[in-house]
């Protein structure tokens, strides 16, 4: 009989130890509300985590709501100009603070009992209060934020990795597709109804691609054996440069980050001939990025921490951020960038540019859901990984390693 059933229930620590490297993990580390509670303050509280973009909030006093798990931050442009993230988490009992998704305000006003704060999170008015109350030291808790090359991270925690070799390491790459100056043409949030790491293990591997993305697959050569995509790829190699696209390749993703940093990686793939895009015909579906001359056939892979991923075809950017709502929800938002010069109706058709992900990224909720169906049967027990799940495979060691004491 499987050890998930056995009579005497494992301690966290010896099911981490008893788990087969290159296996799938067992059904507890789904499906135990302890082991729930430990990711919550190792891994989901203590990473950067994809918010958006800059460019989202040009003016002072643009703010949005990013939901996490049981967190809910604030992120705001002052009147400074300077981007801030606060918790959204009254300081009198509580209550969220800001209920809208985004706007613009000089102020937020608790729903509750109307305590005022200011774009800096400091409290401005609070009524009814004893004279001697402190209004300095009841400002909103500050929340890790930071701004990678115009994109927005946080983390729930005072200390999160350090982003120093990420901002190094991605700045040549990020500015291949200027980065900083994208700007989100379209965004989605899918529900999944399923434990949030099979939704980033699904997006790790391509094993799943030839059987549940048709369309994908006739564009995307991931699935290719090795031998097959080499060919393909030495094709992308050969145009590359004279589009204006370097060759870069690194890979200090999950157990090989560096200690102390959080994790990132960047490399380039080739989509199949005739495909100069991640769209229905492989046609353009925006102005080409940055300082890219042509149409090189390939698409660039870039992982940052646990939950963030994104896709640089040549002429738009699609952003993946898969995060938990309970234990047995989660979420992926994407977020579609193009230039930010692009206009909408005359450069781009909102439509055409999500097609690909939009209809992917259901094919995959229907799959990640099967599969949360069947990791809480009895009959459930880990399986070994493909060669074709390598990235998963390395993924599993690297949260098997935060919940290890
Ligand atoms: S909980 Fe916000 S004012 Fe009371
Ligand atoms: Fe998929």
């Amino acid at each position: 009989m499987h050890s998930s059933n056995a009579a005497k229930k494992l301690s966290i620590a010896d099911l981490v130890a008893q788990q087969t490297p290159g296996w799938s993990l067992d059904q507890r580390f789904y499906t135990d509300p302890d082991i729930y509670q430990l990711e919550l303050d190792r891994i989901i509280t203590k990473n950067w985590i994809l918010a958006g973009h800059q460019s989202q909030l040009p003016n002072a006093g643009d703010f949005m709501v990013f939901r996490v798990a049981n967190e809910s931050a604030i992120i705001v442009r002052n009147k400074d100009g300077e981007l801030k993230a606060f918790a959204n988490v009254c300081r009198h009992r509580g209550s969220l603070v800001c209920l809208e998704q985004n706007g613009n305000t000089r102020k937020f006003e608790c729903p509750y009992h109307g305590w005022v704060y200011d774009t800096d999170g400091k409290l401005l008015a609070a009524r009814n209060m004893p004279d001697d109350f402190d209004k300095a030291s009841h400002s909103l808790h500050p929340v890790s934020l930071d701004v990678v090359h115009g994109l927005l991270f946080i983390a729930f925690c005072e200390n999160p990795p350090s982003l120093k070799g990420a901002k190094r390491d991605l700045e040549e790459p990020m500015a291949i597709f200027d980065f900083p100056n994208l700007k989100v043409a379209a965004q989605k949030t899918y529900a999944i109804a399923a434990n949030w790491k099979l939704a980033i293990e699904n997006y790790q591997e391509c094993y799943h691609c030839a059987t549940a993305h048709p369309d994908y697959a006739k564009m995307h050569t991931l699935m290719l054996d090795a031998g097959k995509r080499e060919r393909v790829q030495g094709h992308m190699l050969e145009k590359m440069e004279a589009c204006g696209i370097k060759k870069i390749d690194f890979d200090y993703i999950d157990t090989r980050a560096r200690p102390g940093e959080q994790g990132y990686g960047y490399s380039r793939t080739a989509m199949f001939d005739g495909y100069l895009t991640g769209s229905r015909d492989g046609q353009p579906v925006a102005p080409l990025l940055g300082n890219i001359k042509d149409y090189d056939g390939g698409a660039s892979d870039f992982s940052f921490g646990p939950f963030s991923f994104l896709l640089a075809y040549s002429d738009h950017v699609v952003g993946y951020v898969f995060t938990p709502v309970d234990r047995d929800h989660c979420q992926c938002q994407i977020y579609w960038m193009v230039r930010g010069d692009a206009v909408e109706g005359k450069d781009y058709d909102r439509d055409q540019l999500m097609w690909l992900w939009d209809i992917t990224t259901y094919a995959d909720e229907k799959i990640i859901v099967n599969n949360w169906k069947g990791v809480n049967s009895r009959y459930y027990q880990p399986g070994p990984f493909s060669g074709m799940e390598r990235a998963e495979s390395v993924y599993i060691d690297w949260i098997l390693q935060q919940l290890r004491d």
